[in-house]
């Protein structure tokens, strides 16, 4: 099993690409079995869930091809499949995306539950109470959900009880292809699903509102082909501008996008961080070298995301000062607490939604292990300013997220190789 070995103590300085977002290419990959014609998506990082998603598509029997600078053609003009089997869903939780599109293209899927993961128990009922506002039959069976609509979805008012992503999704792309007007209440207003409605919409849906917390669709009797470029990964450019704030670095990030991550570049100049942006680039230098401790309390966007609460806690670990952490989003999202205390840092949890951080000078290597996606790239944060070399086991699950870490590492001259 791969592990990442890095020896802290640099401060990260250069410039960096960030790569597309993983959040929107998922879905946007699963939108692409409501058209009958190919659609190209330009901009797709090259991640394991990414790999997931198209072996998903690819078993559903939709032709997939992958050219030399890495978009990807789907044409899904028949599919052989409606089943999504429980080998592939409960490896990535984003491949239960592919029901909405199913049902209102074909009139029936079977997918298998996700179940719970790592950061939380992540129930889907809300994707499924949309599908039968929207006129589906459908049945929880033996793991799986079985939808049905022979005659087609019909568009209506649907009201989510909270805001959740995925949930939107799949009721916005399941909507595309229903008779009539659908509006979706208490949406979620991430910038990935902004980037799905404009999709959705090169594709000729009629999806408008995507970005405010009711989104109107007028169904259409089929979507065409096209070619549609991702937005940049948010997450990606945020771990980036933290990992060089905590270490007192400067860093340069292009084909980045500030709009997205007003929150996050907020905490950071209170931190201590100089930022200055324009439309593709985002740049930040640390002022004076430690960080001020800062506190944070994550909420659907647009505010601090909870993808980028473990690197901040990193971050906050060895600031001046005591800071409170909150994740209102997961119930079980604190797994690197732990870790990080291993390396010498001074963190209280205070049940399953807060952390009190105390701020040390320093941190110290030690054998760490990752325990999901975020909490791993949390952890190359704090080894990358712990003294000594820290080894970093159970890295597969950064490669879910994070494209090429270690060498966009190295290019900010980060000591970071992968072993054995
Ligand atoms: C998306 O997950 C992201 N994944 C997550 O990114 C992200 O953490 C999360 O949104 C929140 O921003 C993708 O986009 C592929 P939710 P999703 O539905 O859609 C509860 C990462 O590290 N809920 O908004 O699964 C749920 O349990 C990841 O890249 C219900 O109760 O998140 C959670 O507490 C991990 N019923 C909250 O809502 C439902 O039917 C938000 O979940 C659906 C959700």
């Amino acid at each position: 099993m791969d592990k990442l070995s890095i020896t802290g103590g640099q401060s990260l300085s250069g410039r960096l690409r960030v790569s597309g977002a993983k959040n929107s290419t998922l879905p946007i990959l699963a939108g692409t079995l409501l058209a009958k014609e190919p659609v190209l998506v330009g901009n797709a990082p090259h991640l394991q869930d990414v790999t997931t998603m198209i072996e998903l598509l690819g078993h559903l029997g939709a032709d997939v091809v992958i050219d030399e600078k890495l978009n990807v053609e789907v044409s899904a003009k028949d599919l052989c499949q409606l089943r999504a089997p429980y080998e592939l869903v409960k490896t990535m939780r984003a491949s239960f995306l592919v029901l909405g599109p199913m049902v209102a293209r074909y009139g029936q899927a079977e997918v298998s539950l996700p179940g719970g993961c790592a950061i939380g128990s992540r129930p889907v009922d809300q994707h499924l109470k949309g599908l039968e506002a929207l006129g589906a039959k459908v049945v929880v069976e033996d793991g799986y959900v079985k939808a049905e609509a022979p005659n087609g979805l019909t568009g209506t008012d649907v009201y989510m009880d909270l805001v959740t992503v995925g949930g939107t999704e799949n009721l916005m792309m399941a909507a595309c292809l229903a008779s009539g007007e659908t509006r979706l209440h208490n949406c979620a207003r991430e910038p990935e699903i902004v980037d799905l409605g404009d999709f959705l919409n090169t594709l000729g849906a009629q999806v408008s509102g995507h970005g405010t917390s009711t989104i109107t669709i007028v169904g259409v009797s089929e979507l065409k082909g096209g070619h549609y470029r991702v937005m940049p990964d948010r997450v990606e450019a945020g771990t980036y501008l933290i990992a060089a704030a905590a270490t007192g670095g400067e860093v340069f990030l292009t084909g980045a996008d500030p709009h997205t991550l007003g929150a996050v570049l907020e905490k950071l100049q209170m931190a201590g961080a100089e930022i200055s942006s324009d439309d593709d680039h985002i740049s930040l230098r640390m002022s004076n070298t430690r960080p001020q401790a800062v506190d944070i309390e994550t909420s659907p966007y647009p505010g601090f995301p909870t993808d980028m609460q473990a690197q901040f806690m990193a971050m906050n670990a060895v600031a001046d000062g005591t800071s409170t952490i909150r994740e209102n989003i997961f119930e079980n999202r604190f797994m690197h607490v732990q870790e990080m205390n291993r390396l010498g840092a001074n963190i209280e949890l205070h049940g399953h939604s807060m952390a009190v951080v105390h701020g040390v000078q320093n941190l110290r290597a030690a054998p760490v292990m990752a325990t999901d996606l975020r909490a791993s790239s949390s952890l190359v944060i704090a080894a990358l300013v712990a003294e000594g070399t820290t080894v970093i086991d159970r890295i597969y699950h950064i490669d879910r997220g994070y494209e090429t870490i270690e060498e966009k590492l190295q290019q900010l001259g980060g000591s970071v190789q992968r072993v054995r």
